[in-house]
């Protein structure tokens, strides 16, 4: 089941932003997400804005792209009208759902909108997303004739029991193989993976991430499995079918995929993801994390202009039936005031390895660090050098690093 929509003002069918967004405006990047809301099944674990052919109540997948391409001109007519710079895409990203379950042809024609709306820029990222059980060779040879650089691929884990309990339908035995067609294709690669799914021992992670360096990707993403509210693992848990994530374990198995990482050659540069070299770390999600503008098309895909935040319709059926009446399928919105961007620049720089300026924190927050140093979970040497970066054990305990620096 998909989560909830956050509960905030609602916004204007024209879609106009309020005055204001264009203020500095030239110093953010741009980036675009496109959000594809299908998937073949769903994974007991996973609640994103995601939906079966059962669940479609008359929307169709084969009239998608053409929607969210009427969404990028609306888009494209909203940022002109609020006095925006004209600004070429900095990156692009197609995520899920599962963008791969379109064909190659409606992935083209929509990146296809983006580079003739706004423009691409030279040397950009331009993502999908894919499971590895939804693309073939000729599928990625036509994703980067058309403009795509890289694929971001759900492996998850390596470990046949694993991907049971998480329902994943892909063959473990199938992803080096996607991998090697990706390669083939010219596209760069990353890897998703999972940890701490019940059941999941010390060295079946080692397998998967073993497996994982094996095909030498890019980009590795290692997420510790959330138990999401509404979704099918959550009920299996509460029936006692089974059990709940380990919270020690957990720790154990991220300190596993930091030091194996590390010794392959990956160097962490946020919590959950590591990079071969600085060049190939995500430059979309480094947008997010550094607090840029971007614009994110299709059913509940979230946006952020210039410190106004929105979302859209949730269900493919609603958001068709807003832009074919030729409306804004933003559902509600934001103005984030002073101290939420604050909050938020604290919440997502303090992940990232390049750390937080500690002269970008209020009085209060620069005492707590020194709090923070004597437990460890701030590297004390860099924060003498006036930036907080987290030690492994502070990356273990970020939630509560934030707590302590936002209390
Ligand atoms: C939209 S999905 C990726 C693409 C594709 N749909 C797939 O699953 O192969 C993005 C990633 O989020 C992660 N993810 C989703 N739900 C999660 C959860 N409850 N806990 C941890 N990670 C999760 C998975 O690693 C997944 O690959
Ligand atoms: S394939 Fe990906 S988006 Fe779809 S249900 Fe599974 S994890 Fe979620």
């Amino acid at each position: 089941m998909p989560s909830a929509l956050p509960i905030a003002d609602p916004a204007p069918l024209d879609g106009l932003l309020p005055g204001g967004v264009a203020d500095d405006a030239a110093s953010r990047d741009f980036g675009v997400y496109l959000h594809v809301p299908f998937c073949r099944a769903r994974c007991g674990y996973c609640d994103f804005n995601t939906y079966t052919n059962q669940e479609l109540r008359g929307a169709r997948r084969q009239d998608y792209a053409t929607q969210a391409i009427a969404e990028v001109r609306l888009a494209n007519a909203v940022l002109r009208a609020a006095d925006l710079p004209e600004r070429p895409a900095a990156t692009v990203f197609f995520g899920g759902g599962t963008p791969t379950l379109l064909p190659a042809s409606d992935l083209a024609a929509m990146l296809g909108a983006v580079r003739d709306t706004w423009g691409i820029a030279a040397g950009a990222e331009v993502t999908t997303e894919a499971n590895p059980d939804s693309v073939d060779l000729e599928h990625l040879l036509a994703l980067r004739e058309a403009g795509f650089t890289r694929v971001s691929f759900g492996m998850q884990s390596a470990v046949p029991h694993v991907l049971a309990t998480l329902e994943r339908t892909h063959d473990p035995e199938r992803v080096p193989l996607v991998v090697g067609w990706a390669r083939e294709a010219g596209l760069e690669v990353s890897l998703d993976l999972i940890y701490g799914t019940p059941g999941e021992s010390l060295q079946d992670w080692a397998t998967s991430l073993d497996a994982a360096i094996a095909m030498a990707p890019d980009h590795l993403s290692a997420y510790a499995l959330i138990v999401e509210v509404g979704t099918k693992l959550a009920a299996q848990i509460r029936r006692g079918e089974v059990a709940m994530p380990d919270d020690d374990l957990q720790a154990d198995l991220y300190e596993l995929a930091d030091s194996r990482l590390a010794a392959a050659g990956y160097d962490w540069y946020e919590v959950s993801n590591w990079a071969r070299s600085e060049r190939l770390r995500s430059d979309h999600n480094l947008g997010y994390w550094l607090g840029h503008d971007w614009w994110g098309i299709g059913p509940g895909a979230h946006s952020h202009v210039g410190g106004v935040r929105w979302w859209n319709v949730k269900h493919p059926a609603a958001y068709a039936a807003r832009i074919t009446a030729g409306h804004s399928p933003a559902a509600g919105r934001e103005t984030l005031d002073p101290a939420t961007r604050q909050l938020e620049a604290v919440l997502l720089r303090t992940r990232l390895r390049e750390g937080m300026p500690i002269t970008g924190l209020v009085a209060s927050a620069r005492i707590a660090v020194a709090g923070l140093i004597a437990d460890e979970l701030v590297d004390a040497r860099e924060a003498l050098r006036g930036t907080i970066v987290l030690t492994l054990r502070g990356r273990l305990l970020a939630d509560a690093v934030v707590r302590r620096l936002v209390e």
